[in-house]
């Protein structure tokens, strides 16, 4: 099946840079929105992004010439020739099933319909349409045009060929694909920044360590892009915990009582989109490199300690590999190595102790992962 039209659904801060990046793999492209305020937006944020590629020689095509391939509007009329349409609408159930019901009644039937969805089980999504087993989740990262991972989620119901024609169209668009073999609420990614957030609240709640340090330690010590209350902002305090509560709310992960999150939420202090989070910025929308100390007391092997444990049991339940867990970490956050690699060289026996001694204190989720525990008993890595 060739794709030749793509159709985005919401021209927010995924939905534009999906939108661009498949432009740039010469697909045409159709954006729908519920206003022409979100979409003039939406044209002038691809605009300023082609601009800074064409200026460094990254693009060789003239962005007017890129945005030639992109029409905009906001009726969904312009999907009914689509051959793959991506929803990135905010995260909320009934909307997102709101939108794949009037796709399903208005594409064309052998088109494809993926979810950009964070956190969503993509099955409760295809359940609406009359065509199951051609809906997939297909999870980009914040800034699409940047970053290279793309997660590939297929429901129980989904077919073999939408697998293999998202994986393609994936890798047409220059991205990097990890295929979940089975559905797991927050998929890899979001289960791995969920367990790095609440680690990081803990510390900071318990007393352990200010926000700062904490970020420090991620930055200075683990050389991660950005600290962790830093990245939080980036994403959206609001999609932080959107995915903490279906993650949780799912009950495939044991909380950590954390309310930071939530009072940053509540206060409508939603990150950079608000220009305030746990960081203030230059303005809503605008992010700046925070300043953080050089050095921190906090323990990198603590900081990470709650993200290994629920690698360990991702591999442990056969979702992914430990290299897909690295893969995940090193193209959709931009770590300069995979967690568990980095585990590996921090010690999994430090890790274990960690984990140990933060569930000791009654947080149950800090449980050591059994292959953890053998892993530290033997003196093994994840890579051993
Ligand atoms: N379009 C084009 N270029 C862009 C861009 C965009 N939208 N955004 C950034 N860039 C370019 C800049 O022009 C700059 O290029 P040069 O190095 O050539 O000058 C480069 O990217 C770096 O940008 P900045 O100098 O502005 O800032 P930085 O060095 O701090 O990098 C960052 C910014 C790439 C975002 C980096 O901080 C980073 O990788 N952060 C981690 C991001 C991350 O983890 N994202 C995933 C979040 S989780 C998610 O999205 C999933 C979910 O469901 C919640």
């Amino acid at each position: 099946m060739t794709i030749k039209k793509i159709g985005v659904v919401g021209a927010g801060t995924m939905g534009h840079g999906i939108a661009e990046v498949s432009a740039l793999a010469n697909y045409k492209v159709s954006v729908v929105d519920i206003s022409w305020d979100f979409l003039n937006r939406a044209k002038e944020r691809i605009m300023e992004s082609l601009n800074r590629f064409y200026e460094k020689g990254q693009i060789k095509e003239r962005p007017e010439d890129v945005m030639k391939r992109i029409e905009f509007s906001t009726s969904y009329d312009i999907m009914r020739d689509a051959d793959f349409i991506i929803e990135a609408v905010p995260e909320i159930i009934e909307l997102k099933r709101k939108v794949f019901e009037t796709l399903d009644n208005i594409t064309p039937s052998h088109a494809f319909l993926a979810s950009n969805t964070s956190s969503i089980p993509i099955s409760t999504i295809a359940e609406v349409t009359k065509r199951k087993e051609k809906v997939i989740g297909m999870h980009f990262f914040n800034p699409p045009p940047i970053m290279k991972l793309v997660e590939v989620v297929p429901s129980k119901y989904t077919s073999d060929e939408t697998i293999n024609v998202t994986i393609d169209l994936v890798k047409k668009m220059n991205k990097i694909p990890v295929r979940l073999k089975v559905e797991v609420p927050g998929f890899v990614s979001n289960r791995i920044f969920l367990r790095l957030m609440q680690e990081a609240c803990r510390e900071v709640e318990s007393g352990e360590a200010s926000i700062e340090e904490v970020d420090s330690t991620a930055r200075n010590k683990l050389k991660l892009p950005m600290g962790i209350f830093e990245l939080s902002d980036y994403v959206g305090l609001d999609v932080a915990v959107d995915l903490w509560n279906v993650i949780v709310n799912s009950g495939t992960a044991e909380d950590v009582k954390c309310e930071m999150y939530k009072r940053k939420y509540e206060a409508k202090e939603l990150g950079v989109k608000t220009g305030r989070g746990f960081y203030n910025y230059p303005a809503a929308g605008k992010y700046k490199k925070v300043d953080l100390p050089i050095s921190s007391k906090v323990d990198p092997a603590r900081l990470i300690s709650l993200a290994v444990n629920e690698g360990a049991r991702l591999i442990q339940n056969g979702i992914v590999s430990a290299k897909d867990i690295d893969t995940v970490m090193i193209y959709g956050f931009n770590f300069p190595k995979g967690l568990m690699q980095m585990a590996d060289e921090l010690g999994i026996k430090n890790i274990y102790n960690h984990l140990v001694d933060i569930y000791s204190k009654g947080y149950r989720a800090y449980r050591p992962n059994s292959l953890i525990e053998e892993l530290a008993k033997s003196s093994k890595g994840f890579y051993d």
